[in-house]
This record gives C-alpha cells, sequence and structure tokens, in this order.
C-alpha cells in the first residue's frame, strides 16, 4: 500500500488565520513551514482506486496539490469519492461539504460518528441535494471483518469518548475518536493513523507493535504546552491529545517500536512547527520523526 500526506496540522492549519503566535508568524515569513489540515490518501495495489482518512477543510487544495489524485487524463470528473473517519471533529470532516462536486460520497464511521454527522451536524440533509452520500459502518478493530475500502481492509481502533464540543451533549461511547487500523492483504502491510491519542491502552501497544507505520497524535510537544501559550487553560493530555514528550508523553512508549513513526496533527503551538527546533533532533535520537507535508510512505 502506499499512503500520501496530504496535511500535517491540528484544526487552524498552521498559520491559522487569526493567530499570531511564533509558530504562525514563522510559517507566514517562511511558507515552507505551512502545514494544512492532517489527512491521508491511501492506496492499494490499483493507484487509481483510493480512499481519503479524513475530509479536511482543506481536502479541494489537497486533492488539487497530488497529482496522482487529480481526475485522469480523458475523465472530466473523480465521479466517487471515499473516506473514512477517525472521529466527528471539525478539522477531520468540514471536507465533506467541499466534496459535494462528487457524483457520490462514500463515508465509514463509528456509530458515534455517524449519529454525530447525521443529527447534530446534518450533513445528510444538507448534502443530499447536490451529491448522493451513502454512510457505512466502521467495524471496529477486532469486532468481525473490517471494511474493503479500496481494496485495503479498514476497522476502528476505539481510543476515547471525546466528543467534538458541537456535540458534547451526546452519551458516551467508546468509538467517538478512533485510530485507523489499514491492512493490505496483497502485502500484509499494515498503518495506523490516530490524530487524537487521548490515552494510552494496551490494545493501542498491540496494535502498534504490529504496525509497518504508525502516524500518531503530536498536537503538543508537552504537556504544559497549552497553558503555557495561553491556548487552553487544561494540559495537552486534558485537552485530549497526549504531549510527545516529558513522563507520560508518547514518544517514550514509542521509541522502541519496529515501526516508522511520524508525529502529526501539530498544532500551531508546537515548537516542531519550527524546523531548526532542537526537538527535532531529540525525536530523531529515539527514532521518531514529525510528519512532513506531501510525504509518501510505501509500505
Ligand atoms: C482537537 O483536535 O482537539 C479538536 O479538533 C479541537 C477543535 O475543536 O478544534
Ligand atoms: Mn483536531
Ligand atoms: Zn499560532
Amino acid at each position: 500500500m502506499l499512503l500520501r500526506v496530504l496535511g500535517t496540522a491540528a484544526g487552524g492549519g498552521l498559520p491559522q488565520w487569526n493567530c499570531a503566535c511564533p509558530g504562525c508568524t514563522g510559517a507566514r515569513r517562511h511558507p515552507s513551514r505551512r502545514r494544512l489540515h492532517d489527512g491521508l490518501a491511501f492506496h492499494g495495489a490499483d493507484p487509481d482506486a483510493w480512499f481519503l482518512a479524513n475530509a479536511t477543510p482543506d481536502v479541494a487544495e489537497q486533492l488539487e496539490g497530488q497529482p496522482a489524485l487529480r481526475p485522469g487524463a480523458g475523465k472530466e470528473r473523480t465521479p466517487v469519492i471515499r473516506v473514512v473517519l477517525t472521529d466527528a471533529e471539525l478539522d477531520h470532516t468540514l471536507g465533506l461539504l467541499r466534496l459535494r462536486e462528487a457524483a457520490r460520497i462514500e463515508v465509514w464511521c463509528t456509530r458515534p460518528v455517524h449519529e454525530a454527522l447525521t443529527v447534530r451536524l446534518p450533513l445528510t440533509d444538507i448534502l443530499s441535494p447536490y451529491t448522493t452520500l451513502t454512510w457505512h459502518d466502521l467495524p471496529l478493530t477486532g469486532a468481525g471483518r473490517p471494511a474493503t475500502v479500496a481494496g485495503l481492509e479498514v476497522s476502528a481502533l476505539p481510543l476515547s469518548d471525546k466528543r467534538p464540543r458541537y456535540a458534547a451533549g451526546e452519551p458516551s461511547h467508546p468509538a467517538w475518536s478512533t485510530a485507523l487500523k489499514v491492512h493490505d492483504p496483497g502485502t500484509g502491510t499494515r498503518a495506523l493513523y490516530a490524530p487524537a491519542l487521548a490515552a494510552w491502552s494496551d490494545p493501542l501497544d498491540d496494535e502498534i507493535a504490529g504496525a509497518d507505520c504508525v502516524l500518531l497524535d503530536g498536537t503538543f510537544l508537552d504537556e504544559d504546552e497549552p497553558r503555557r501559550t495561553g491556548v487552553s487553560r487544561r494540559t495537552a493530555s486534558g485537552m485530549g491529545h497526549l504531549p510527545v514528550e516529558g513522563s507520560g508523553g508518547t514518544a517514550e512508549r514509542l521509541h522502541r517500536t519496529g515501526a516508522q513513526v511520524f508525529y502529526t496533527h501539530l498544532n500551531n503551538t508546537n515548537p516542531l512547527a519550527d524546523p531548526g527546533d532542537p526537538a527535532h533532533e531529540r525525536l530523531a535520537g529515539l527514532g521518531l520523526r514529525a510528519a512532513e507535508e506531501n510525504m509518501v510512505v510505501q509500505l
């Protein structure tokens, strides 16, 4: 399988339109530091059959920026677009509205995410005059057969009951926020994508041990970053994002894994937004890296 990194930033992107923090200012001064919202495209043996992992507010620019994902020569349009969702967060779902030019949109998601996106954010009602939107159940990892999407097997590993703010009134469910597990039955390779990791768990540990590539929540570098930078009065983990560094951070758990590990969903306050920051060297010492825009990983 091949995965394309279409963006690597947390909600707001880098720079964020209303922000003048050092990260955003740096990205305005150095356009190479700009990052779109985190999202991926996957394909298996057939490069023309692909799906998106999350549909970000930047999705149209992200597709246009990838020659391989543009409509093929002689074809006027991309008639069907497939999207698998990790959660119902606005930064991962607003792109569905921008995909309305497709004749068909096929979406795979967990039950609570479907509830949020049809009741709280009534996407079916809004999109049905424009396109045919079809919802598919995204099976939980280990519970029955995974979904086959574009020739790849996909399931959702439950991570937490962190609901989007617009759906805060919805009932608790373990699969509000998930990691996507993507398995290529042709090559036997596996990728794991978790842009919002609120807590470590044994099942996650097991999935990481069996994965060839992991793209993980790198929102905040350390636990105090949201408070220190004025983003929130809460800590990183209090906001549903385990920090990268420090005790309880993900780096210390990941550095012994055999998988290629890339941090993504970087907030604009994250020092990793600056390619010269010494945190990059510290991570490299552990065999870990920040994901780069437009990076391609062949597995
Ligand atoms: C998150 O990743 O925690 C959310 O996207 C935050 C938000 O609501 O913007
Ligand atoms: Mn987010
Ligand atoms: Zn900023």
